[in-house]
């Protein structure tokens, strides 16, 4: 089934004199509503329950949509490609527990549900794939490119990432072999130095030029030229890069960090240079890793051209269960006074942190992501207290993608007493990282299609901001519009994603309140 036959027959409509669908758009009107909080001259809170109108439209045309990876031929890279070939080709392979068929189990997009509402007739709550909730494109139909400095096929770099069951890997190697990373740009001192010897795919020139950026914008078009896509989005998943220095005159602006790029500085990243490509094509782009690709001038420039940027740092293990169980502790009144977080994996990605500067930029990813839920709870923390937590990574090549996370959350309860609670958590890096890729390209591309405007006379729809912070569900370290509060909480961060997709067909939140069932 191609996109367009998928979104024809949409799974429900609203009926609602709110909402209005044409061929090519719904359009909704959507009241808003928020609680504004001011203090009296004795210091006491006064809500205010305030309603703002907007106007929601989206685009039904999904169109062909193309999705490029940096560091295609890296574990993600591979595995995510082979399991979209085969959940194309609705493939099935002998495993040692029996016959397995493809999936896209970990992907909130594909594999969760969302409450619609409750059945007139039954009372029952029906619930609907959230892939149904807008006109959304099936991972089925993306095309796959993307660059990479090591120039194996994706046949290649499956057998290297050691992910898939050879079983499955037999039945889309003809395809993989077929797919080619482009070469890329490698500026040898932003990953570590153990990767040089895979470094054998690369463009001349070993730090920023701005031959490298319209290479990559030239990419870009050809990909597009060559699959007849309406529109591509841009991952990195490619290594960890250390930390850029901010300087500036350098890349504190967007003219800094173009004349920056054209001048050679040092200090500007592979994984930036990407990203700039991207904004000038009006690209989105993804970071999945955890450097400071997106620098203030990056940041300044998808602002100024309204490009979509999202970022950092995929969320699949240790910090999806961090930022569920604190969440759930703090507002279960449960004092957490320290987490102790321990990781060794096995593969390339460890082999990579297990280098300082590479480590350190994890580290700081990983180290802010209970930030919210602490300075939310003020009778648990003084300002400015937090519990102690310390992320400890090691590269043990032994357990390839089966990392290890193991960690022990130390809270205080009731009267002095004390809660332990230690996990270990094995999880397959990659199988888990894959689904995450799907859902920020799926849910990237969608906000592409989504505009809004207020109620005004004469205001016209525009478009999001260019810092998706929609994405942060799948993202540990999540990039917020410059002076807005970043959101840690999984439960939060979920429900935001799928209210404002409900407020684009002009439903309400739902509360969970279910007075129908409470009341005499
Ligand atoms: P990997 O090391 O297997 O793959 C990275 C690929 O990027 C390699 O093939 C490498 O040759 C390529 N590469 C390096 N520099 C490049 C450049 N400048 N241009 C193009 N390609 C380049 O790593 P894996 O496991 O696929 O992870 C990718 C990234 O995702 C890492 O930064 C990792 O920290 C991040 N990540 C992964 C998670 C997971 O797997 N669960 C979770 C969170 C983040």
């Amino acid at each position: 089934v191609n996109g367009s036959a998928r979104q024809s027959s949409p799974l429900f409509t609203v009926q609602s004199p709110n909402v209005v669908y044409t061929a090519d758009e719904i359009k909704s009107q959507y009241a808003y509503q928020t609680t504004e909080i001011t203090r009296t001259a004795d210091n006491k809170l006064v809500a205010t329950p305030k309603a703002t109108n907007y106007n929601f439209k989206v685009d039904r045309k999904v169109g062909k949509i193309g999705m490029m990876l940096v560091g295609w031929g890296g574990n993600n890279g591979s595995t995510v490609t082979a399991g979209i070939l085969a959940n194309r080709r609705g493939l099935s392979w002998e495993t040692r527990e029996g016959k397995q068929t493809s999936n896209y189990y970990g992907s909130i997009v594909m594999s969760s549900t969302v409450k619609l509402g409750t059945d007139t007739k039954t009372g029952e709550e029906i619930n609907i794939p959230f892939h149904d909730l807008l006109p959304m494109v099936h991972p089925n139909d993306l095309a796959i490119g993307g660059w990479d400095i090591s120039s194996m096929n994706l046949a290649e770099s499956m057998d290297r990432a050691q992910v898939l069951e050879p079983s499955l890997k037999v039945l889309v190697r003809k395809e993989m072999a077929e797919m080619k990373p482009l070469p890329s740009i490698y500026y040898p001192d932003f990953i570590a130095a153990n990767q040089e010897d895979r470094a054998d795919n690369v463009l001349e020139g070993t730090k920023a030029c701005w031959a490298h950026v319209e290479k990559i914008q030239q990419d870009i078009r050809d990909f597009k030229a060559a699959n007849g896509l309406d529109k591509v989005i841009i991952m990195w998943t490619a290594n960890t890069e250390r930390y850029a220095d901010i300087i500036p005159g350098v890349n504190d602006t967007a003219d800094n960090l173009i004349n920056s790029i054209k001048t050679g500085h040092e200090e500007v990243a592979p994984s930036t240079v990407f990203a700039v490509a991207a904004i000038l094509e009006n690209t989105p782009f993804i970071n999945g890793s955890p450097q400071n690709t997106f620098v203030p001038g990056a940041l300044q420039l998808a602002e100024q051209r309204r490009a979509f940027i999202g970022g950092d740092d995929f969320k699949s293990g240790q910090t999806k269960m961090k930022s569920a169980l604190v969440d759930f502790l703090i507002n279960a009144g449960i004092k957490l006074t320290s987490i102790a977080s321990y990781n060794h994996l096995g593969n390339n990605d460890g082999k990579n942190l297990s280098s300082q500067k590479q480590f350190r930029s994890k580290e700081i990813s990983k180290s802010n992501v209970v930030d919210d839920m602490v300075a939310a709870n003020h009778i648990l923390y003084e300002k400015d207290e937090h519990p102690d937590h310390t992320v400890v990574i090691k590269y043990m090549p032994a357990v390839g993608d089966n990392k290890r996370a193991l960690d022990e959350y130390y809270a205080e309860i009731f009267m002095g007493g004390h809660q332990t609670i230690s996990l270990f958590n094995i999880c397959e890096d990659s199988l888990l990282a894959s689904p995450l890729i799907i859902d920020l390209v799926v849910l990237a591309e969608m906000m592409t299609r989504v505009s809004w405007k207020t109620d005004e006379e004469g205001a016209e729809y525009k478009g999001f901001h260019s810092v998706l912070s929609i994405l942060s569900y799948m993202l540990k370290a999540p990039l917020t519009p410059p002076g807005t509060p970043v959101v840690n909480a999984l439960g939060k961060q979920r429900s935001a994603l799928i209210n404002i997709f409900r407020a684009c067909v002009g439903l309400q939140p739902e509360s969970e309140m279910t007075l129908e069932h409470k009341l005499f």
